[in-house]
């Protein structure tokens, strides 16, 4: 019993100096890889939208808001982005983790027209 418990206070010893490393070394990664850091309206936030979000947020869709121009996504920003983060939207169809964070991201940080 005795022998289990050294060792078992041995390991935990041994773990603490490994996990305050560890999070150390993620400190700097989530610096260096910010998934917010490059993402832009027309390169990421307008093609999520377009495939996933016209076909019923246009005219010819019919569905408000509309979501067919920078101008009316970042009218909407907001409501479009709780939508995306509670997964409610799109209606019948999933984005990817990545394409959820990418819309957040740009909400975030303004909604900008970049
Ligand atoms: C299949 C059709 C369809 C698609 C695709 C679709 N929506 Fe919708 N959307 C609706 C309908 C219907 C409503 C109104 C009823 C509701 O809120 O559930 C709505 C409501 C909304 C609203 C208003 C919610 C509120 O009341 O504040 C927003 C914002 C929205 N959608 C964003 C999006 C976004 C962003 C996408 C793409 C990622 C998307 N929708 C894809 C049909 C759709």
């Amino acid at each position: 019993m005795k022998s289990i418990q050294k060792f078992e206070n041995t390991f935990l010893l041994f773990l603490i100096p490994v996990a305050m490393s560890s999070c150390l070394s993620n400190v700097d990664e989530i610096e260096e890889i910010d998934p917010c850091a490059a993402i832009t309206f027309s390169m990421h936030v307008k093609p999520i939208i377009d495939n996933n979000c016209i076909s019923c947020h246009s005219l010819e869709g019919g569905q408000s808001p509309n979501l067919e121009t920078y101008n009316a996504v970042s009218a909407n920003a907001l409501r479009v982005k709780s939508e995306v983060v509670l997964r409610e939207m799109p209606i019948g169809g999933s984005l990817t983790n990545d394409e959820i964070t990418a819309i957040s991201c740009w909400v975030d940080a303004g909604a900008l027209n970049n």
